[in-house]
């Protein structure tokens, strides 16, 4: 029995949710594991109604659970910033969660913006560090609103900060046991303090996995040749900047946040799991969002729950599903959205 926390969010999360917990349970029945599923209402309508975003007990009660199922933060009525520092990173940074994991790949029957690319070129994983770097909202201003205003904004790498999540991401290479090669993609040619730090730890971890081809490439390049030879890429391992940037690319080439899922990955702790798309307001309650990238977010907590036959499962069902699909966008998938959920679950 798995103790999941909820939090369906805003706009179109709580309908992904609903399709992914739907094909949990039916999962659930067919292989025997329960769930216990406990809703949480953070979100923009409930900063709305009462000025909170994520109260600091909130973190201790999320702590109690196997993991979270997230569907997306994000209000058209809440100025930037506000619930993206005050839930989503404070649930990322307060759990722990120092890995930001994003598949890319290209499923069958799913169109690619990518001319003469198909399924066996773009298969790879991005490991995204998730706790340090730009995102610590460290920095200030000086003289604001004036014209000698200053702004900082300052980006933080620890080693230790480094060195886990580049651990984590070789450990992966190795247990993915595809092209067995895992490319640091950062800027070392200006960023010569910090990615300094990032390469020579790089290549300090590298000598303990000589199985492992420990390959480089700045970022710049890095969205090159995902465009351009995406197959080059096995795994990916970046700071969280660059692996939010690049992760969106390869949502594109994988055919779009319909089918973009992630986990915010702790893994002595809680790990939380999540559609990457944000909560698309302009479609909520119409019954036409694609739920498929937070059915593929079921799927990773799934796995990383060490229900791997499940996973399997489900991941099958999906692509059965999705190669019936006309297409991964919204209202445009030639089903509705529930019964794109109802597909998964009766095909497990
Ligand atoms: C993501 C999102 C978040 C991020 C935002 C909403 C803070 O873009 O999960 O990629 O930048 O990490
Ligand atoms: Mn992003």
């Amino acid at each position: 029995m798995y103790k999941i926390a909820v939090i369906p969010g805003d706009g179109t999360g709580p309908e992904v949710i609903n399709e992914g917990i739907k094909v949990l349970k039916s999962i659930g029945t067919k292989y025997g594991i329960s769930f216990d599923f406990t809703k949480f209402d953070f979100g923009g309508t409930r900063y709305l109604k009462t000025g909170e975003t994520l109260p600091d007990s909130a973190l201790d009660d999320l702590r109690s659970f196997n993991a979270i199922y997230l569907g997306a933060i994000g209000h058209p009525d809440v100025k930037p910033g506000i619930l993206e520092t005050g839930i989503l990173l404070k649930l990322r940074f307060g759990l722990d969660q120092y890995i930001n994991l994003r598949p890319i790949k290209l499923y069958p029957n799913v169109e690619t913006p990518l001319a003469n690319k198909g399924p066996e070129d773009i298969d790879f994983m991005v490991v995204r560090e998730n706790t340090e770097g730009l995102y610590i909202g460290s920095g200030g201003f000086l003289k604001k609103g004036s014209p000698d205003e200053v702004a900082i904004q300052e980006m933080v790498n620890t080693r230790k900060g480094v060195e886990r999540c580049i651990r984590y991401a070789f450990e992966l290479t190795r247990k993915r046991n595809k092209k067995k090669k895992l490319t640091l993609s950062a800027k070392t040619n200006v960023l010569i303090h910090a990615h300094d730090l990032w390469m020579r730890t790089f290549n300090e971890v590298a000598e303990e996995y000589p199985d492992i081809e420990a390959d480089y490439a700045h970022v710049d390049a890095t969205t090159m040749w995902m465009v351009k030879n995406p197959e080059w890429f096995d795994v990916i391992v970046t700071t969280n900047m660059f692996g939010d940037i690049i992760t969106d690319l390869g949502a594109m080439i994988q055919g779009g946040m319909g089918i973009a899922a992630g986990g915010n990955i702790n893994p002595e702790g809680v790990s939380m799991f999540e559609p990457i798309g944000g909560s698309a307001p302009k479609y909520t309650g119409q019954n036409v969002i694609n739920p498929i990238a937070a059915i593929f977010a079921a799927q990773m907590m799934l796995s990383f729950l060490g229900e791997d036959e499940a996973a399997g499962a489900l991941e099958k069902s999906a692509v059965k599903t999705i190669s019936k699909m006309k297409s991964m966008g919204a209202g445009k998938m030639g089903y509705s959205t529930s019964e794109v959920g109802d597909m998964v679950s009766e095909g497990v």
